[in-house]
């Protein structure tokens, strides 16, 4: 299946996604940023993966800017979206119209902590497991249903910093097993409160 991988940052959920490309039957068919900086770009680039950096101040509305977004991404016709570090909140005209294909991960065991700041603020409540989720997109911000998530225990001596590092190691294992799911069609959003994997619901 191609996908589309959008990006903001450091890349590394990109990076363990490049690597598995092959192994859960997906072309990485663009890398998008909309950071000119990220980190990510070089990753894509150093494998010969086309990418597009999109400056985000240069826009008018969040609207102009998902409508260039969504251009590059119809060129490609990708049978998935996958938003990996991509830090910007996305347009309903843009969720409504790839419904069922985009996925994310958020560095929470999500419907805790949804936004940002997820590691200092699982700290912050005294939770004694973190963890980090991968759901499908739906208009309400890190709201879609839940796939599949890992945790990590919170230690007495971690920090937001230790702890974002616990996470991400289990983001990289996490977000490419299912994608594979997706890519063997075995993941399907039904509506906006229900997916199933292999025709159960979640
Ligand atoms: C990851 O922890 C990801 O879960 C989080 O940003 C980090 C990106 O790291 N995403 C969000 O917070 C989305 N709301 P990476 O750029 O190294 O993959």
């Amino acid at each position: 299946m191609n996908g589309v991988v959008l990006i903001s940052g450091n890349g590394s959920n990109l990076q363990s996604i490049i690597d598995k490309a092959n192994s859960i039957d997906l072309t990485i068919c663009c890398v998008i940023s909309n950071k000119t900086d990220a980190f990510g770009l070089k990753r894509a680039a150093k494998v010969g993966i086309p990418y597009v950096a999109l400056d985000e101040t240069l826009f008018d509305s969040k609207l102009d800017f998902d409508q260039e977004i969504m251009k590059v991404i119809d060129n490609y016709q990708p049978g998935v979206i996958i938003l990996a570090g991509y830090m910007r909140i996305l347009s309903a005209d843009f969720i409504s119209k790839y419904f069922g294909k985009i996925l994310n991960i958020h560095p929470s065991l999500l419907p805790k902590f949804p936004g940002l700041n997820t590691h200092q603020r699982a700290i912050d409540a005294f939770e004694k497991k973190h963890g980090a989720s991968v759901h499908f997109v739906t208009e309400e911000l890190d709201g879609g249903p839940v796939i599949a998530q890992e945790f990590v225990n919170i230690d007495s001596t971690d920090n937001a910093q230790t702890l974002a590092k616990k996470v991400l190691d289990k983001e990289h294992a996490l977000y490419p097993k299912t994608i594979h799911w997706y890519t063997q069609g075995r993941l399907k959003l039904i509506d906006k409160n229900t997916a199933t994997l292999d025709k159960k619901t979640l």
